[in-house]
């Protein structure tokens, strides 16, 4: 009976999709799908319980940013120094990161971070963030083993977008 088990399937499947964790975009929930446990939609890369993606297009700040929201994923912050070494991996020049004082300066904010990791350079000559020229966007440092340093949003970079790893629940 062909029908009634297509509509059977589809109705799993959805059911699935209700259950799952899959609002954060379809390529996720695909993946999951596919019946492959945390794997993570081709041409991200997992690590830990979250997927991740390298845009090596330059874009600003808010350009970064609003790439990964399209992508169903958010502009990664380093939540350790083992995360770090990963994304250092994956990035080979300076990349933005989730944290910004836009709203008010030298207070910085990172979004979506789960604890409270931050690891600005210390020098060698200029500890950061030092709102050298107005800078009020943050980046991780690829010749400073990953360090912070802050940027002005318009300047131009890569980033690193992610998202959790699709979780199957049955
Ligand atoms: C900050 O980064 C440096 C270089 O990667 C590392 O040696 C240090 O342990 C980091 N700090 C913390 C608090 O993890």
């Amino acid at each position: 009976m062909m029908v009634p088990n297509t509509r059977f399937m589809f109705g799993l499947i959805s059911l699935h999709l209700m259950m799952g964790n899959c609002t954060s975009g379809n390529e996720m929930c695909k993946a999951s799908i596919g019946g492959r446990r945390g794997a993570c939609p081709p041409t991200w890369n997992q690590w830990g319980r979250k997927c991740y993606k390298a845009i090596t297009e330059r874009l600003t700040w808010s350009e970064a940013k609003d790439e990964c929201i399209k992508m169903g994923s958010v502009l990664v912050v380093p939540q350790s120094e083992e995360e770090t070494d990963f994304l250092l991996q994956l990035q080979q020049s300076n990349f933005w990161i989730n944290c910004n004082d836009l709203q008010d300066e030298g207070t910085w904010k990172c979004e979506n971070d789960e604890v409270e990791f931050r690891n600005w350079s210390t020098g060698p000559q200029y500890p950061q963030p030092d709102n050298w020229d107005g800078e009020h966007c943050a980046e991780v440092w690829v010749d400073q083993e990953g360090k912070w340093n802050d940027v002005r949003c318009d300047s131009q970079l890569p980033a690193i977008c992610n998202q959790p790893a699709p979780q199957l629940h049955f």
